[in-house]
């Protein structure tokens, strides 16, 4: 694989069929030409992804919007004018000609602007959307930069279009339209309170449950091969694992105090929660790949964005529960 800032490489892969690692604002995806069959199908193949889970449309323009989906409800129109280019996904009607497998026949199309320079440029430039997944094998952690990517799938796509770490690092907020209702079906930094401020006068609520099949919503997701604990009591949990190899993913700088911990990964010294997000995976990456016995991580305060990263660390300890 090619690590490069080529955009007019990248299109010229793209143009051939080919599947490419994608930067955007939340986690790199693993891209394709919408319209190419064969080239949906690598993608699948490549994440060893179940056909029948949708993928994320990626666009420029709002015309490449209304060249892939249909009746396209105006409140769609202004929370794109409010969040887009950005961490916004909206479930749309598709076009019929829309091939199935991006769709896995759902008749509906996810569709989002993405907010990266290098990704932007590169939707610009071509003549079609791209179709992509998050750059990780079903069920592991989602890639933060172009380095996870090609730790990912060297032998297996011929370029990635290095952009980068991800600003944001958290997968994008998913919604739908359904009798003039917004509904939530994934959250990430733009939250219920974000959407309202632009539709105060729409009913906006969860559906959290409905997506539990689909891999972004998977039950045992962004899973590192070692055990991660969750605990509201480091101390307590410290003395359970004594005799262990412990990596911790730490908010704040509490754990400095623990002679015990093998290795510290800072999420934010501050406290800061953008700051946390935008490190998480990166972080649990690197944990992962110390060996270490168990990951441990301290559940974050709830605010919105704490709660979204409590559920990506929940997810991603839920195997070994
Ligand atoms: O931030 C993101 O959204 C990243 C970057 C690469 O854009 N993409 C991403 O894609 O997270 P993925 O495939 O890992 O997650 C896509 C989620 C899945 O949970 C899927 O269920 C949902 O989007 N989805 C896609 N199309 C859908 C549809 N037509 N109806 C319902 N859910 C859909
Ligand atoms: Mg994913």
């Amino acid at each position: 694989m090619i690590l490069s800032t080529s955009v007019q490489l990248a299109k010229t892969y793209l143009e051939k069929g080919g599947v490419i690692g994608l930067p955007t604002e939340t986690v790199y995806g693993l891209a394709g030409n919408i319209w190419d069959q064969e080239a949906i199908n690598k993608i699948f193949a490549i994440k060893e992804r179940p056909k029948n889970h949708p993928l994320i449309a990626h666009v420029a323009h709002w015309n490449q919007v209304e060249s892939i989906a249909s009746d396209i409800p105006a409140m769609a129109q202004q929370l794109a004018d409010r969040f887009w280019p950005g961490p916004l996904t909206m479930i749309l009607t598709a076009k019929p000609d829309v091939p199935s497998a991006a769709t896995a026949g759902l008749g509906t199309i996810a569709v989002r602007m993405p907010e990266h320079p290098l990704a932007l440029k590169l939707l610009s430039a071509l003549p079609f959307p791209l179709v992509a997944p998050s750059a990780n094998p079903f069920g592991k952690i989602s890639p933060t930069s172009a380095m996870h990517v090609f730790s990912y799938f060297k032998g297996k796509i011929p370029l990635t279009l290095d952009g980068g770490n991800c600003k944001i690092g958290l997968e994008s907020t998913i919604i739908g339209f359904k009798d003039n209702a917004v509904v939530i079906y994934r959250q990430g930094v733009i939250s219920k309170d974000d959407i309202l401020e632009v539709l105060p006068n729409t009913a906006v609520y969860y559906d959290i449950d409905s997506q539990n099949n689909y891999p972004g919503s998977h039950r045992s997701h962004y899973a590192p091969k070692t055990p991660l604990i969750i605990t509201e009591s480091l101390e307590e949990t410290l003395e359970k694992y004594t005799d262990q190899k412990i990596g911790l993913l730490s908010l704040g700088t509490k754990g400095e105090n623990f002679s015990t911990i093998a290795e510290i990964r800072y999420l934010s010294k501050t406290n800061d929660l953008k700051e946390a997000a935008s490190n998480l995976y990166a972080h649990l990456h690197e944990l992962d790949r110390l060996n270490l016995d168990v990951i441990v991580a301290e559940l974050f305060p709830t605010s919105d964005l704490g709660m979204v990263i409590n559920d990506k660390l929940i997810r991603a300890s839920s195997q070994f529960v």
